[in-house]
């Protein structure tokens, strides 16, 4: 495997505002590598495939282990994370982009703040006086601990909003993720309580309207979260909330 290398063509942007381009850099392969330790070449060596000096690339990552979120980023045309993307499985060269959904602010790097601002818009958090100890919360039956368990995994790595057609600059769809913690912080004892208020955010502009039901999102989700059984699941529950405030029922269940 000696001299071999890999060809990584990534695309630049020095600034928010400054326009993208196209850099080429041949780096030393070695067996296992991952994107993240293609990256840190360029890092090391920030020499470009015509042998000019340039700057070393910027992107983020945290874990390293899939669980963060932050290192997403379009690999070869797909979002994904790049601390799991091995290079043995993609051959070369390999494209490296930035995701479309969010604004750049350097190179691979990236501001998901639009989602973060979704799951604070509806709510994703359970309301708990942290001040003094309450004592063991309620308890969930295991059934339905189960499949909750299986959407609190999302890390708001962005992947989904990023395939979804309907997510983008003119669209205030909110996306895949911050529903499907619709669903998961609905379905909590104590999250409960703000049930109504949740459902009603998601019948507003930006909610679940936006879905175009194109299924991009489960495809790409890394945890498997099954981001379509929520939309359809949270379609039913604000048919039913929509029918609630128009009888004038309370929020309560
Ligand atoms: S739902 Fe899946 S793809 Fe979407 S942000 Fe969460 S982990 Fe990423
Ligand atoms: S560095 Fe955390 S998911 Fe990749």
């Amino acid at each position: 495997m000696a001299n071999k290398t890999i060809k990584l063509i990534i695309t630049r942007q020095d600034s928010p505002n400054s326009s993208p381009y196209k850099e080429t850099f041949e780096i030393p392969y070695r067996e296992n590598m991952n994107i993240i330790s293609a990256l840190m070449e360029t890092q090391k060596n920030p020499i470009n495939a015509n042998g000019e000096k340039t700057t070393p690339v910027n992107w983020e990552s945290n874990c390293l282990e899939e669980v963060c979120g932050a290192c997403s980023m379009v690999i070869n045309g797909v979002p994904r994370q790049a601390c799991s993307t091995l290079v043995d499985k993609l051959g070369t060269p390999i494209y490296l982009e930035p995701m479309a959904t969010f604004p750049v602010m350097r190179d691979l790097a990236v501001d998901r703040s639009r989602m973060f601002d979704s799951l604070k818009k509806v709510k994703a958090w359970i309301p708990i006086d942290g001040t003094h100890d309450l004592g063991p919360g309620p308890r969930m039956p295991e059934k339905k601990r189960q499949w909750a368990y299986e959407l609190s995994k999302c890390m708001t790595c962005g992947v989904c909003l990023e395939a979804c057609p309907n997510v983008n600059s003119k669209s205030e769809f909110i996306g895949p993720a911050p529903l499907s913690q619709v669903r998961l912080f609905n379905a909590h004892p104590t999250g409960e309580m703000n049930r109504g208020e949740r459902l009603d955010t998601l019948m507003e502009d930006g909610g679940l309207a936006g879905c175009g039901n194109s299924q991009n999102c489960v495809q790409v989700c890394p945890k498997g979260i099954p981001l379509t059984t929520s939309i359809a699941a949270l379609n039913r529950d604000t048919n039913i909330q929509s029918f609630k405030n128009f009888f004038g029922s309370d929020y309560a269940y």
